[in-house]
């Protein structure tokens, strides 16, 4: 029975579901082990979509229509699968320029004439999370934006000392923060350093002038070098961000770049591919995600990766590439394991146990919430046990690697049990790998690497879905794969709570 819904407009996004329906009309189509691999062949068509994408969340946002908590206990009120400990996200909107493919929430240019006020919110909505930490050990922090480093030297040592005064840090906590070219000279490396921070990421997106030149960055090649060099040699661990996917992008543009970074002995590199959905100019709010440049993208993104495991790095998430012992990146891998982690500051993501949250995206009711005493927070998930633990499978699958002995032991399911009929098929279609108890997508998944992991949704979650609007389902790739799939958990998940 077809469902039209009064709320669906080609111009609503994935983030901008309908609401739900009445009922899921005929259900879930059953598992069928035998028909499972041929079916998943039908099923797993190229989106087109980004590739691959950063902003990719499970559960994904589609139903999310609960009211903010009352306070950081309430947030707080579930037993954590990571019992004792959490990691602090701050975002700083300031930069310089606004570059032409930006697509995070910034306040460039005079917008700094605000972040003294800035910071001193953020410190308000430390000390709205601070009692409900108490007890607990925060073992990562990661200043994000925007760009941190544009704050000035008075404002940062405010920050650190208010981070300190409201959180226990551990000594050995990953300290990140994030840093543009024409912001970071090297007294500014050795006071960050000094503050505790131990890890920097610094984006210069390339090092082809001429195509550094259409970003409006505003700065040359060279500067960028000489500061890279001072945050070497005060900070060490330090990861460049390089993009790629750009119109008339010289094909050996992000190669060359690469393996410039390598020479210069940098720890980390992450490599963004292009994603023109989300930015300003793009403006494409409408529709499921097209990305024309896909296959271009993937290759791309093959052959750096190639490049990159040549020259020793390796992959500690799927676009961020370290030297073992040298480059870490400890903040974003354990997110993944559903470690809590409290986002402070203006359209930050963080995650209370069971509860996926954002602050809200407009200053003006970030301000308004904090003048109000309470916590910013504008949409938040509700997930149950069942639906937690899969937000660790699928998000470890995305981005990392899924140890199925360590999930047996932190959750007491095992996946191969549940998950038996998927698993076997996806590996015979060659988009898993399995070595000894790790699970991952191979290079050949690269096509359907966001849909993959999306297939390990609980089938409650997916006879959910069925109640969105069918024209919904069909017209966006997420919820689409996940009810045309039907069933796949061969047994029911039995999640051994917390403490029990
Ligand atoms: C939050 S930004 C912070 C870094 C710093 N502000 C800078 O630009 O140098 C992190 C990284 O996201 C990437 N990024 C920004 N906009 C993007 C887009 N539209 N598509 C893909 N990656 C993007 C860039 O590589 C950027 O360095
Ligand atoms: S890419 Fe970085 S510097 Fe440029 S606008 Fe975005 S956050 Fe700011």
């Amino acid at each position: 029975m077809k469902q039209y819904s009064e709320h669906f407009s080609k111009r609503s996004r994935l983030l901008r579901a309908p609401e739900l329906g009445e009922g899921g009309g005929a259900g879930l189509r059953p598992l069928e082990p035998a028909r499972l691999t041929d079916h998943l062949r039908q099923v797993l068509r190229v989106q087109n979509d980004f590739f691959p994408c950063f902003d990719w969340t499970f559960p994904p946002p589609l139903l999310n229509r609960h009211q903010p908590p009352a306070d950081a206990e309430a947030l707080f009120r579930h037993p954590p699968v990571e019992a004792g400990r959490y990691s602090l996200y701050l975002h700083i909107p300031f930069c310089k320029t606004l570059c032409s493919f930006c697509y995070y929430t910034v306040l460039p240019g005079r917008g700094i004439e605000q972040a003294s006020r800035y910071v001193d919110y953020l410190i308000r909505e430390m000390a709205l999370y601070a009692p409900t930490l108490r007890g607990r050990l925060c073992e990562s922090v990661y200043i994000g934006g925007g760009t941190p480093s544009h704050l000035d030297d008075g404002l940062l040592q405010r920050l650190f000392e208010a981070l300190h005064a409201h959180f226990a840090i551990a000594g050995d906590a990953e300290i990140s923060l994030e840093a543009a070219p024409g912001t970071l000279p090297p007294a500014k490396s050795a006071l960050l350093r000094s503050l505790g921070v131990n890890r920097l990421s610094y984006g210069i997106q390339t090092l082809d002038a001429d195509l550094l030149a259409t970003m409006n960055r505003h700065y040359c090649v060279d500067e960028a070098l000489v500061e890279l060099d001072g945050a070497l040699e005060h900070i060490g661990n330090v990861n460049v961000d390089t993009m790629y996917g750009f119109d008339d992008e010289p094909a050996e543009a992000l190669i060359r770049t690469l393996r410039r970074f390598h020479e210069l002995g940098i720890p980390s590199l992450s490599i963004y591919s292009l994603d023109t959905q989300r930015s300003r100019s793009g403006k494409s709010l409408s529709g499921p995600p097209r990305d024309a440049q896909y296959r271009d993208k993937i290759e791309r993104f093959a052959r750096a990766a190639d490049l990159l495991n040549g020259l020793g790095y390796r992959p500690a998430l799927q676009n961020v590439f370290t030297l073992p012992g040298k480059g870490s990146y400890r903040h974003q891998v354990r997110r993944w394991d559903n470690l809590p982690l409290v986002a402070l500051g203006v359209s930050s993501q963080g995650y209370a146990p069971r509860t996926p949250y954002q602050n809200h995206g407009a200053l003006k009711f970030w301000y308004q919430s904090l003048d109000a005493g309470r916590l910013p927070i504008a949409t938040v998930d509700h997930l149950d046990a069942e639906l937690e633990l899969i937000r660790e499978v699928a998000s470890q699958l995305r981005f990392t690697r899924v140890d199925l002995a360590a999930i047996q032991r932190k959750y007491g399911v095992d996946l191969d049990f549940v998950f038996g009929d998927l698993i076997r098929s996806l590996t015979e279609l060659g988009y898993l790998r399995r070595d000894g108890d790790s699970l991952s997508m191979t290079p050949a998944a690269a096509y359907y690497n966001n849909l993959i992991p999306m297939l390990f949704a609980p089938d409650a979650f997916k006879e959910k879905l069925l109640a969105l609007p069918e024209e919904y389902l069909e017209e966006y790739p997420v919820p689409h794969v996940m009810t045309r799939v039907g069933c796949t958990q061969s047994a029911a998940i039995e999640v051994r709570l917390p403490g029990g």
